[in-house]
């Protein structure tokens, strides 16, 4: 440090800029005031970066959000974005099989959208959707979506929808709680939340159990033990799994913690029993799906 003033006395003596010795405390300032005008000077332009050269396309507002999508979007828009198809996603159409004709004009809360492919599907199939996304980039992803698909009957609202839920009155005829329960810290309370709010609900959800995951690639995440939580007269376990690097994609689509706590099988299906859905069917199970076990639930009171 000594050095340094030193060295910057002599550059200023030099370059004229003082004519006679500083004391340490005004070379401490001029050395502050140096490192704000190299900031201010980073910052410079800043603004400038978010200006699009090219002419409107669809490719250019995808771009907004380029190398952090996940959705492959539908075909018609002819644009690069991610990989996986749930625009198209077969399991969202089973459920608005199984849901019927009725599904047109009837009121569906979505948790988590993350880019509105499963809000696409639901908006052709005639539904009204309300959507709720806590991460700020896909909530605009999502608007993003919304503009270029030309949704007419979804609405999307930033937010977390554990607060939304814990205070909500609305009736919904359908919630969809695709790829979310997994990402909770308190998967029990989701489920009791929603379970106030719809007679029928969709899940599609990873779950806890030991032995396939051991053999599975995420395995390491699951370094906490499981911890016991009591729910009316039953303790369940919840297994902690840390998201790790994962967060460091600006793309994540995880929970809004450094990790979720998972629920195991029998204790989903026993839970969601309780809470009064006596006709539940499993479907697109998967055991050995890389990312955990995985499996849909159409629950019904
Ligand atoms: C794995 S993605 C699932 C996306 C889609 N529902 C599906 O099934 O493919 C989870 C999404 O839920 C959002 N999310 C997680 N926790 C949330 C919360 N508490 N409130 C609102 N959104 C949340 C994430 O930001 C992310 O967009």
């Amino acid at each position: 440090m000594g050095r340094l003033r030193s060295n910057a006395r002599r550059l200023l003596l030099e370059a004229g800029v003082i004519r006679e010795e500083f004391t340490a405390t005004q070379l401490s300032q001029l050395q502050a005031v140096g490192k704000e005008l190299m900031a201010a000077r980073e910052d410079q332009g800043k603004a400038l970066d978010f200006y699009v050269a090219a002419a409107p396309s669809a490719q250019v507002a995808v771009d907004v959000f380029a190398g952090e999508w996940t959705s492959l979007l539908p075909e018609e828009l002819g644009v690069t974005s991610g990989h996986s198809p749930l625009f198209s996603d077969e399991r969202i159409q089973h459920m608005i099989d199984w849901y019927g004709e009725a599904i047109v004009g009837s009121k569906v809360l979505e948790l988590g959208p993350l880019e509105g492919a499963h809000t696409y599907m639901l908006d052709r199939a005639g539904a009204d959707v309300f959507a709720i996304e806590a991460n700020g980039r896909s909530f605009l992803k999502c608007l993003v979506v919304k503009e270029l698909l030309c949704l007419q009957r979804a609405r999307f609202a930033l937010g977390d929808f554990m607060a939304y839920l814990r205070e909500n009155t609305e009736r919904y005829d359908l919630i969809l709680v695709s790829g979310v329960l997994y990402h909770m810290m308190d998967p029990l309370e989701l489920l009791t939340l929603v379970s106030r709010a719809s007679d029928r609900l969709m899940f599609w959800t990873h779950y806890y159990d030991e032995k396939r995951l051991t053999q599975s690639p995420t395995a390491h995440k699951f370094q906490a033990p499981p911890e016991p939580v009591q729910f009316e007269d039953t303790t369940y376990l919840l297994h902690p799994r840390d998201y790790l690097e994962a967060t460091n994609w600006a793309g994540f689509g995880g929970g809004p913690e450094t990790r979720a706590r998972w629920m195991e099988r029998e204790d989903i299906l026993n839970c969601l029993e309780r809470l009064g859905f006596h006709d539940i069917e499993v479907s697109h199970e998967e055991p050995d799906h890389m990312n955990g076990p995985s499996m849909m639930l159409l629950a019904r009171r």
